[in-house]
């Protein structure tokens, strides 16, 4: 079998799989580039289940990049409470106000401009390229990079992995293709289960779940989660949350943080530093 045909073979089969069965996610239900971008965001580094509540909400306060742009950061970090890494918050309104002033609230569809927007990386750029504008690119994430290190059998780098994903993009069907792929990952092809004895691709794929897992040296493997009980993030979470409650005095967010005094804070120095608080005498506020 040529390299062609395996790749066709590989692609039709997981269309395939997934005609019956994408998960219907908000986010699937648009192309307006500015939802999916928000999507994105927050799906960069928080799951499916905690981002669906806060997704619709996000949206319904800032339905464009325009509202994003001339509110408030604070008011945005109140709706970001409790998906985690507000930087990604700070930085998706500092690409709300380029894309309003620069752009009239249209989104780039060249991969070069998204890369020059704040926060946004290959991933996301294309990943707006894809489900967004409907171009045919490859969305590598942790889950596709599993699938695909797995179909050739091999620990792969980056290059390597975005190269291949390139390869199998179907012709006009790179929306479904990036979708299905995600799926897949996440529910067939699974880090420690994977349902290898009903593949569809098992026939194409070297690994079939014998021997050492090659996803498991490839690039963009997801490392262990860092423990989040006792951590600089969840005291951090707490200050934001304690502030955006309306608790304002230094000494009630150290208070809430529920670390000690000097680790809270230095980590308060560190929310101020990052944009994520300000400080007015002995009182902070979310910017
Ligand atoms: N994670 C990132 N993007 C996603 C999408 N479009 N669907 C499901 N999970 C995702």
């Amino acid at each position: 079998m040529d390299r062609l045909s395996r790749n066709d073979r590989i692609a039709a089969s997981l269309i395939e799989w997934g005609s019956g069965s994408l998960r219907d996610l908000p986010w699937r239900r648009t192309n307006d580039p500015w939802r999916v971008l928000v999507s994105e965001v927050m799906l960069q580094q928080t799951s499916v289940a905690r981002v669906m509540p806060k997704y619709e909400a996000f949206l319904d306060a800032f339905p464009t990049s325009g509202a994003l742009a001339v509110a408030p950061l604070g008011d945005a970090l109140r709706l970001w409470s409790g998906l985690g890494y507000p930087r990604r918050c700070r930085n998706l309104q500092a690409t709300a106000v380029v894309l309003h002033e620069q752009f009239d609230d249209h989104m780039p569809a060249s991969i070069d401009e998204l890369l020059k927007l704040p926060g946004i990386g290959q991933y996301t750029a294309r990943a707006v390229l894809a489900f967004a504008h409907r171009i045919d690119v490859a969305v590598v994430d942790v889950n596709v990079s599993r699938v695909l290190s797995r179909l050739e059998g091999v620990p792969m780098k980056a290059r390597a992995l975005q190269d291949f994903a390139d390869e199998l993009v179907p012709q006009g069907l790179g929306w479904e293709w990036n979708q299905v792929m995600m799926d897949f990952g996440a529910r067939h092809c699974t880090v420690r289960s994977p349902l290898c004895d009903s593949c569809p691709v098992r026939t194409q794929c070297k690994y079939k779940g014998v021997g050492d897992d090659p996803a498991q040296l490839s690039a963009g493997v997801s490392k262990p989660q860092p423990r989040f009980e006792g951590s600089d993030r969840q005291a951090r979470g707490r200050a934001l949350r304690a502030v955006g409650d309306g608790s304002q005095r230094i000494t009630d967010v150290i208070e809430a943080m529920r670390v000690d005094e000097s680790r809270a804070e230095k980590l308060i120095a560190s929310l101020i530093d990052e944009g994520l608080l300000q400080r007015t005498g002995n009182s902070v506020t979310l910017p």
